[in-house]
C-alpha cells in the first residue's frame, strides 16, 4: 500500500483494511494523532483527507490510495524556510486551551478544516463543526474562543512563529506524546 502523508509518499507492507491511524502512529511514528475510542465516536484521531476531516481509526488504508493525508505534524507552514505555527495552533497557545491535552490534536485538525471552509464562523458554525470532537476536560468554551481568535489571526496575516518563544516548546508538547 502506498500512502501520501504530509507531502511525503510511503510504501507500507500492510493489510489494506488496516486503519489509517495504525499506519500513522505505528508505521510512520507520527504520534501526534491519538487513539481514543477506536469506533468513530470521540474525534481524537481526526486527520485530513484531501483537506477534509476524517476519523483515522475507521478509515482503511485502501481508502486513502492516491489521496493526500495531513496530520497535526503537517499543518505548519513555512515562512522564509522556517516552520510557522498554523494560526489555530498559535490561538490554542494564546488561549491556553489544552488541559490534559489528549483530545487536542483532533480538536485542532477539525478547527483547521473549519476555518479553511469558513474563515469567520459564528458560534453555531463552530459548534456544528466541532460537535464530533469530545473533550473530557470540558474545554469547549476555550476551544470556541480560540477558533474565533484564530480566525482573527488568519484575517490579519499575523506572523505566528517565534523560534525563541515558549510557544514553540508548547506546540511540540501538543503534537507528541
Ligand atoms: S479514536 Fe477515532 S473517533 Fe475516537
Ligand atoms: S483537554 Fe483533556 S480531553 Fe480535552
Amino acid at each position: 500500500m502506498r500512502i501520501r502523508v504530509n507531502g511525503q509518499d510511503h510504501e507500507l507492507d500492510v493489510d489494506p483494511s488496516m486503519p489509517l491511524l495504525w499506519a500513522i502512529r505505528e508505521n510512520l511514528a507520527l504520534t501526534g494523532t491519538k487513539f481514543g475510542c477506536g469506533v468513530a465516536q470521540c474525534g481524537a484521531c481526526t486527520v485530513h483527507l484531501d483537506g477534509q476531516p476524517v476519523r483515522a481509526c475507521v478509515t482503511p488504508i485502501e481508502a486513502v490510495q492516491g489521496r493526500e493525508v495531513t496530520t497535526i505534524e503537517g499543518i505548519q507552514s513555512n515562512q522564509d524556510g522556517d516552520p510557522a505555527l498554523h494560526a489555530v495552533q498559535a490561538a490554542w497557545i494564546e488561549k491556553q486551551v489544552p488541559q490534559c491535552g489528549y483530545c487536542q490534536s483532533g480538536q485542532i485538525m477539525s478547527a483547521v478544516a473549519l476555518l479553511a471552509n469558513n474563515p469567520n464562523p459564528n458560534d453555531k458554525a463552530i459548534d456544528d463543526a466541532m460537535s464530533g470532537n469530545i473533550c473530557r476536560c470540558g474545554m469547549y468554551p476555550r476551544i470556541r474562543s480560540a477558533i474565533k481568535h484564530a480566525a482573527s489571526l488568519q484575517s490579519t496575516g499575523v506572523q505566528t512563529f517565534d523560534p525563541n518563544a515558549s510557544a514553540s516548546a508548547t506546540s511540540k508538547e501538543m503534537q507528541h506524546g
